[in-house]
């Protein structure tokens, strides 16, 4: 199996080849914001590893497994998406997060995670449950915060009011 950071190289390559048509260095650095010289070195990697073929001067393809993980990696990134906006994560996290976690779950998680995506989906009225549970606990989230807030304020006009 690849590891984390070959399988992010394999999923970006995916990704290019299939919106562009080609993956160029420049391009995987600039997408997984690193220096164009890891990215070679890493590539060499994957050349070694069977997962692409790379000729410096003619670019680089993904081999028939190489581009069958991508395939997998990607869907998996989109499941976990889904999963998240499902569950009511804010949009701005949603992606970033998945960026983290997408490599430290099993595929076992992912395959049960899938099955809860597919859950969802086949009963929204359980989603719009999920959200009425949600907004309850945000408002007690509120709420909570309001107090402290509260209770912070009666603290500090109690100091000012004893005694030195
Ligand atoms: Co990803």
């Amino acid at each position: 199996m690849p590891t984390p950071s070959m399988e992010d190289y394999i999923e970006q390559i995916f990704l290019l080849i299939e919106n562009k048509g080609y993956a160029r260095v420049s391009d995987i650095a600039e997408a997984l914001e690193v220096h164009p010289s890891s990215v070679t070195k890493m590539v060499q990697k994957l050349d070694r590893g069977d997962y692409l073929v790379y000729e410096k001067y003619r670019g680089l393809i993904l081999t028939t497994k190489g581009k069958k993980i991508g395939k997998r990696l990607v869907e998996r990134h989109d499941l976990l998406e889904e999963f998240l906006k499902i569950i009511g994560v804010k949009e701005e996290n949603i992606y970033q997060d998945v960026e983290g976690i997408e490599h430290h779950l099993s595929w076992n998680s992912i395959d049960r995670i899938g099955d809860l995506v597919q859950y969802f989906e086949e009963n929204p009225d359980r989603v719009e449950e999920l959200k009425m549970l949600q907004r309850t606990n945000e408002d007690e989230n509120e709420q909570e915060k309001e107090d402290n807030a509260e209770e912070i304020v009666e603290d500090n006009e109690q100091e000012e009011k004893e005694p030195i």
